[in-house]
């Protein structure tokens, strides 16, 4: 009856078989179980047990294999439980998924570099309103009634009432300007301060046209404020922007609200000023608008233009974005395309 005692045997190990992880209980599966198993031994065992004996060796051999494969199916439930609890648990020696950062927004960056290099000579912040009113806009920066710029080309007029104000008064304004005005009327000289922002015309949209993009204006105010302060101020910003070697050349304009007026051009800094593609093979190209504070604009605003001058200058971020990076297509700002936008700074 050396089966009948082999088989005893392994019952009462089967019933407390222990495994504290996965690969122990294979171990065990296959040290019982497997082709090569102790209870499979057994029951090859078995074809040479005499017939009288068969019933009996029969029924405790199946209950042998049950108890077995019943502890390991147990066993395997208990191991696939603790593993569950601890992935829900935080497991510090995992190795941890890759932190995707975004990036900043070039405009974003090239704002925050305009803002950076004219704190670096005092200048601060000033923000106004998106939606204004045509005073702020054009009537106190000697826009003449009829002047173009009013036009419905330009200007997206708010026919809806709001307030008090007249439909045709309240309009999105087509220029950061008019944040001068608001800080004119609302701080006393010394003044100096760069207004960054949205601003919206009435332009068909291409790769060179957007009805939306972004300025940062400045203003310093001070008795005598002289063209060559304005001069020193932006040569100061062109080589902080664009490289010590960058020279500027100011160009006569006109515009309402400055007396005299110029547009600057830096050197490209494409060609390095030899005339390439982008700066036409002038080897210039022109970043913004500027001049001495009109007179005019002064005592709108409620300052003494005897006694005080200014200056002011304004500049298209996305411009400036273009020459340092060198994007082609103004569309690629505004349409949050990743693939674009994460080749810049990440946060
Ligand atoms: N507001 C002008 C524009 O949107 C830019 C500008 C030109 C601003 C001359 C100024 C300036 O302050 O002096 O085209």
């Amino acid at each position: 009856m050396a089966l009948k005692d082999d088989i005893k045997k392994l019952l009462e190990q089967v019933g407390d078989l222990k495994a504290a992880n996965a690969e122990e209980l294979e171990a065990l599966r296959i040290k019982y179980l497997s082709k090569k198993g102790e209870i499979t031994a057994l029951f090859n065992e078995f074809r040479n047990v005499p017939n009288d004996q068969k019933r009996e060796l029969g029924q405790l051999l199946n209950q042998l294999r049950q108890q077995a494969e019943t502890r390991i199916s147990d066993l395997r439930e208990q191991i696939n439980e603790k593993c569950q609890q601890s992935n829900d648990k935080l497991d510090l020696t995992r190795t941890p998924d890759p932190i995707t950062l975004g990036t900043r927004h070039p405009l974003s960056l090239v704002r925050e570099e305009i803002i950076d290099i004219f704190s670096r000579i005092g200048f601060t912040v000033a923000e106004g309103p998106e939606v204004e009113d045509d005073k702020h806009v054009y009537g106190m920066l000697n826009f003449a009634p009829e002047h173009p710029a009013r036009d419905m080309q330009d200007t997206f007029f708010i026919e809806k009432e709001i307030g008090v104000q007249k439909p045709t008064d309240v309009l999105l304004r087509s220029h950061t300007s008019s944040v001068q005005t608001r800080v004119m009327t609302s701080q006393k000289p010394p003044i100096r301060v760069l207004c960054p922002g949205r601003v919206y015309r009435n332009e068909a949209i291409s790769a060179r046209a957007h009805c939306f993009f972004h300025q940062v204006e400045g203003l310093y105010i001070d008795k005598n404020v002289s063209f060559a302060d304005l001069r020193e101020a932006l040569l100061y910003f062109s080589k902080e922007m664009f490289g010590a070697d960058t020279k500027i050349r100011l160009r006569p304009s006109y515009f309402p609200f400055t007396e005299p007026s110029a547009e600057m051009d830096i050197s490209c800094n494409i060609c390095g000023g030899k005339g390439c593609s982008f700066c036409k093979g002038t080897g210039w190209v022109e970043i913004l608008g500027c001049g001495m504070v009109d007179p005019n604009v002064l005592e709108a605003c409620g300052i003494d233009s005897k006694l005080y001058s200014g200056f002011a200058f304004g500049m298209g971020v996305e411009r400036i974005t273009n020459l340092k990076y060198r994007v082609k297509d103004l569309r690629l700002f505004s349409e949050n395309d990743v693939r674009f936008l994460k080749q810049f700074e990440s946060c």
